[in-house]
């Protein structure tokens, strides 16, 4: 198997960590692109000159011209601007589209057959108009949210019963904002259920329930949490974590079923928008979106939160995107 081949349009924060993250666990060679000048030659320089010290040995270089992603195998896409304090992630609509614009037609034009993995928020807008400019195929275009709205629910959830969260399983479906559903009923520690847990905890099962609804809102709130301590730019570890395992899985087509962002074709009831879903993701990259019954107030959840997107995208258009 040759080296793959990894661009990562956008070299910020969330960029940065991707690059040294793919370069530590040799996923490939890394081209870093960004439209600051010197900026990604001068990351991706300090990164490739840690090799010696971490002992990796893939190529890791930076650029500026669009031409250098040509034969990426995978993209991930950061760029555009993060949160400040007191915005919410679709406050970024009309600046970033106008970003994914220019970056979808570079990628169009300079890597056809690349697998491309969105970051870029408001997320589900943006995979959208990704996937409009370009014209790939849905399975070859997705984005990252629900790895990461699900690992900050495991980590409440660990904190909350003391236990490692190595063991939590716990998943986020719906769009990347406010009205993301957090699967409670399927929460679970090795198989053993979190609501039963906080019941024997606090031997009641209101108390169980306010401690759940506390954790579910914490985790919905949980981006906007960061960006109020950090001031000047949103998470950037956990986002690049995320969409590193998504890569993985990509490269090493290892078929996980993780929550991304995928096109639906009425699953779950869903016709024609991207939704956070359990999907596998494999060497093709989305292979098929896992269903499975969502009860009724789950159902009616999913359906507020695709009423959200589907707002969104109505108002990108009206944009003129
Ligand atoms: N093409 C390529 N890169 C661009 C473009 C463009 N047209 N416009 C801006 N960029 C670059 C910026 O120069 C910057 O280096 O995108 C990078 C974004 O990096 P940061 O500002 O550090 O933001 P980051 O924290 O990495 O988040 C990026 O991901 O999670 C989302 O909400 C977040 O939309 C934001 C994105």
């Amino acid at each position: 198997m040759s080296r793959k081949k990894i661009a990562l349009i956008g070299g910020g924060q969330i960029g940065g960590v991707l690059a040294q993250l793919i370069a530590q666990k040799q996923l490939g060679d890394v081209v870093m692109f960004d439209v600051v000048e010197d900026m990604p030659q001068g990351k991706t320089l300090d990164i490739a000159e840690a090799s010696r010290i971490d002992g990796f040995d893939v190529k890791v270089t930076g650029t500026n011209d669009y031409k250098d992603i040509a034969g990426s195998d995978i993209i991930i896409i950061t760029a555009g601007l993060p949160r400040k304090p007191g915005m919410s992630r679709d406050d970024l609509l009309t600046t970033n589209a106008k970003i994914m614009k220019a970056v979808a037609e570079g990628v169009k034009a300079n890597a056809p057959n690349a697998i491309v993995i969105i970051i870029s928020n408001p997320l589900d807008a943006m995979v959208t108009l990704f996937k409009k400019v370009t014209g790939f195929p849905s399975s070859r275009v997705f984005g990252q949210a629900g790895i990461l709205d699900s690992s900050r629910f495991s980590t409440f959830i660990a904190w909350e019963l003391g236990i490692s969260v190595k063991d939590v399983n716990a998943m986020v479906l719906g769009g990347h904002g406010d009205t993301m559903v957090p699967i409670i009923r399927y929460a679970n520690v090795n198989g053993i259920p979190v609501m039963e847990q906080l019941e024997r905890k606090y031997g009641d099962k209101t108390k169980a329930n306010e401690v759940m609804n506390a954790m579910v809102s914490r985790t919905k709130m949980a981006g906007g949490e960061v960006v109020k301590l950090l001031k000047t730019g949103s998470a950037f570890y956990s986002p690049a974590a995320a969409a590193v395992t998504m890569a993985k899985s990509v490269i090493y087509d290892e078929k996980r079923v993780l929550p991304v962002c995928a096109f639906l074709n009425g699953e779950f009831g869903v016709n024609g928008y991207y939704l956070g879903v359990p999907a596998v993701v494999g060497a093709t990259g989305v292979e098929k979106v896992v269903e499975f019954s969502l009860n009724e107030e789950e159902q009616g959840l999913l359906d507020n939160s695709k009423n959200a997107v589907k707002k969104l995208i109505g108002d990108m258009e009206r944009l003129g995107f």
